[in-house]
């Protein structure tokens, strides 16, 4: 029997994994997968819900590692980690995503001398302001394996000089989760709860610190969101650390004085897909939700310089908009007067990708 670890740690890494757990199930009696979570996030908003919504089995371990800077938080891991790997000894070593726990991890099974591979890997910002963006170089440069979402990762890894034959063009493992849970979130309610309707609302997240950690900057965003509230109703589920800073910085009359806007708590995915799905329009600063409303052909504005995901940008629906306020301002006035952008679905974002995923490192192991 071999056996897999896969790395769970922030919201973002449920979604990619839930899928990755299934497909193995084909292949219970040669491979025991199991799921390891850091505790990287710990709400229940943020992560419990997340194991209900996907069908997701409790974690195998929980290392409840918490928030921290990043040197503390990644430290931690990789001391809890190594525990993890010494006591299971793991044949193979899945890490997902950009987080923290990605690179933590990863850096541990490698130097433990386990296979490791990268579920989304090759994706590039080139900001090296990102902390996202030196996770995915690091977690790249050692990694055995590579199972990529876009032409660009392929072509980033092999600029890189990885191995051809470990690069495995795969699809998209976020995108087999959405097809997973879509009949759930058509059937949810929660909009009409609002007191609103399909289509009749623009959806928000904004929780990077390049957005949301200056007063200034998230000042800005909150005062385009109120003015874009005369127009349409905003759904806004706030992230824990935009939330803190909106209290700190002495925001939230912004928020108060505009009952269009609809500040949320953080939901599970099936509710957070429901309100994408029926959104007249997103706008975002996530990595994530770029490829989700592209898979659903939703129109999406990514408040930011760059995006590590520009398959969203050329065949989907997403359009990057530079985080100053005549940008944000122009981008939104364009949405609500002009015609839409039209997207495509990009090549292997058909559900599948888990499958292949297990296919191959069925062979390889
Ligand atoms: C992390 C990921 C980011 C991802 C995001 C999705 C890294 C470097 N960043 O950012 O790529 O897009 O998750 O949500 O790994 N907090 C809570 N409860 C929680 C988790 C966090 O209150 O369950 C608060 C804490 O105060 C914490 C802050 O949010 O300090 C930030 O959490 P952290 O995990 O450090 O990074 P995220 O901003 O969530």
């Amino acid at each position: 029997m071999k056996k897999i670890i896969s790395v769970v740690g922030a919201r973002p890494n449920f979604m990619k994994v839930a899928p990755i757990h299934r497909a193995f199930q084909r292949y219970s009696s040669d491979i025991e997968h199991s799921i390891v979570h850091t505790g990287q996030h710990y709400d229940a908003a943020m992560s419990d819900a997340f194991f209900q919504d996907l069908d997701m089995p409790e974690p195998a371990v929980f290392l409840g590692i918490g928030s921290g800077s990043h040197a503390v938080q990644t430290a931690k891991v990789m001391v809890e980690f190594e525990k993890v790997c010494e006591n299971i000894r793991p044949d193979l070593v899945i890490v997902v995503g950009d987080v923290n726990s990605t690179v933590g991890c990863s850096l541990v099974s490698v130097k433990m001398g386990i296979a490791t591979a990268h579920v989304e890997a090759g994706l590039r910002s080139f900001d090296r302001a990102m902390p996202e963006e030196i996770n995915r170089i690091a977690t790249d440069a050692i990694c055995d394996y590579w199972f990529v979402t876009e032409q660009s990762g392929i072509d980033e890894l092999h600029k890189q000089g990885a191995p051809q034959h470990n690069i495995f063009f795969v699809g998209n493992t976020m995108i087999d989760s959405l097809h997973y849970a879509l009949p759930k979130a058509k059937k949810s309610q929660f909009i009409h709860k609002l007191g609103l309707t399909e289509k009749s609302y623009a959806l928000i997240t904004m929780h990077r610190p390049s957005n949301v950690d200056e007063p200034e900057q998230l000042r800005t965003l909150l005062l385009m969101l109120a003015e874009l509230s005369q127009l349409r109703d905003i759904v806004f589920p706030v992230h824990p650390r935009t939330r803190k800073n909106i209290e700190i910085f002495g925001l939230s009359d912004i928020i108060t004085s505009h009952p269009r806007m609809h500040l949320i708590d953080p939901q599970g995915y099936i509710t957070f897909l429901h309100l994408m799905m029926n959104a007249d329009f997103v706008m975002t600063d996530s990595g994530g939700i770029q490829e989700e409303t592209t898979a659903l052909g939703v129109p999406c504005l990514t408040i930011r310089t760059t995006t590590e995901r520009p398959v969203t940008t050329s065949l989907g629906t997403n359009i990057l908009v530079q985080p100053s306020p005549n940008s944000i301002r122009q981008a939104l006035n364009d949405m609500v007067t002009l015609p839409r952008k039209s997207g495509q679905i990009p090549p292997l974002w058909d559900g599948k990708a888990a499958d292949r995923i297990a296919d191959i490192i069925y062979k390889i192991l």
